[in-house]
């Protein structure tokens, strides 16, 4: 072996040692990202029927991956191949801008197929039944339905008898998941963790799927919520889901870091529950001079659409405090989240 030949033979030995060495550390890195990925892939839900059956961990997880998705739609190409080959329906029973224009973007972004369905001029005018419309845009080959219905619960209805993911996208005065992943996401934004952040939620809680679904997000990612209206516009369940109840807009708004301000939503509303517009205006309406007056800046939020002069005057929705339009644009990140999660259960 001291020949030579023998010198050959030890240096491709090490040579082959070399490159196994090389291999082995490269799969190890290989495996070591496909493990991150799959652990960041993992929702404990096969729907998103609201944030209630959401734990800490899904919501981390959302709000992580949108995080990359918003670097993803920052770039000059907006497009990822993630969802290539999956239809998803948009199926919008209630009217919508926001919601509806923002999972479309959401699902084009991530190459999914999409179709879109509203109910006026549909065939439930015709008094076809709601899983009797799903199951017929599943008969077409639809993977997924994002699903927005003025009634509580009629995403839960249709997960159990359906083989497609549901998504809710608000049902009735229940829950609005998204809305609360995407206000959750755009207040870490401005604030960092929410742990111990207080959030005041203020305008007409009782018909507001926003509150719900924003009440057990906050409270699931440790921070502090209020309430605040007219007593009228406040259930009493609120109380034993532990947040604090106000009816002083201009002492909540020096509690909080942030204030998300949510529309009087008169379409659901069959009774008076104020006086008069004018009135709650003054008692409840938040301007841009009340903002001002506070002695540290404060984060105003509203989920659109908004009645200005109403709940939020004109000079403090588009004052430096607001995120709005920041919610919007993050909406779309989120949404991808929520989509490409669900996609891998
Ligand atoms: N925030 C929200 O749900 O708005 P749209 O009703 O316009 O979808």
């Amino acid at each position: 072996m001291g020949g030579p030949d023998g010198r050959l033979v030890s240096s491709s030995f090490c040579i082959l040692l070399i490159l196994v060495r090389f291999l082995v550390g490269h799969f190890l890195i290989i495996f070591a990202k496909l493990s991150y990925i799959s652990a960041m892939t993992k929702l404990s839900v096969r729907h998103l029927l609201g944030i209630k059956n959401l734990n800490e961990n899904d919501i981390n997880t959302i709000l992580d991956t949108a995080t990359q998705f918003k670097e993803v739609i920052n770039r000059p190409i907006k497009k990822v191949p993630s969802l290539r080959d999956i239809t998803i329906a948009n199926v919008f029973f209630e009217n919508s801008t926001r919601t509806r224009l923002s999972f479309e973007l959401a699902e084009k972004r991530l190459s999914a197929d999409v179709v879109n369905f509203s109910a006026s001029g549909s065939s439930v005018k015709k008094g076809e039944t709601l899983l009797d419309t799903v199951n017929n845009i599943l008969a077409m080959k639809v993977d997924m339905i994002v699903m927005r219905h003025s009634s509580p619960g009629a995403p839960h209805y249709l997960s159990s008898r359906i083989p497609a993911n549901v998504v809710n996208a608000g049902d009735g005065t229940h829950e609005h998941p998204t809305q609360a992943l995407l206000d959750a996401f755009s207040m870490k934004e401005k604030l960092g963790d929410l742990t111990g952040k207080k959030i005041a939620i203020i305008g007409d809680i009782l018909h507001s799927r926003v509150a719900l679904s924003n009440i057990f997000c906050l409270q699931k990612l440790g921070a502090e919520v209020m309430v605040c209206g007219p007593s009228t516009l406040i259930p009493k369940y609120l109380a034993d889901l532990g947040v604090k109840i106000g009816h002083d807009v201009r002492q909540a708004l020096q509690w909080c870091d942030v204030a998300n301000v949510l529309r009087i939503q008169l379409e659901r509303q069959q009774i008076k529950y104020f006086p008069s517009l004018r009135e709650y205006s003054l008692y409840f309406g938040i301007t841009k001079s009340m903002l001002d007056e506070l002695d540290r800046e404060i984060v105003l939020m509203h989920p659109g659409p908004i009645n200005r002069g109403v709940e939020l005057s004109s000079d403090a929705a588009d004052s430096s405090h607001s995120i709005i339009l920041n919610q919007v644009e993050n909406g779309v990140a989120v949404r991808m989240a929520v989509l490409y999660l669900l996609a891998q259960q």
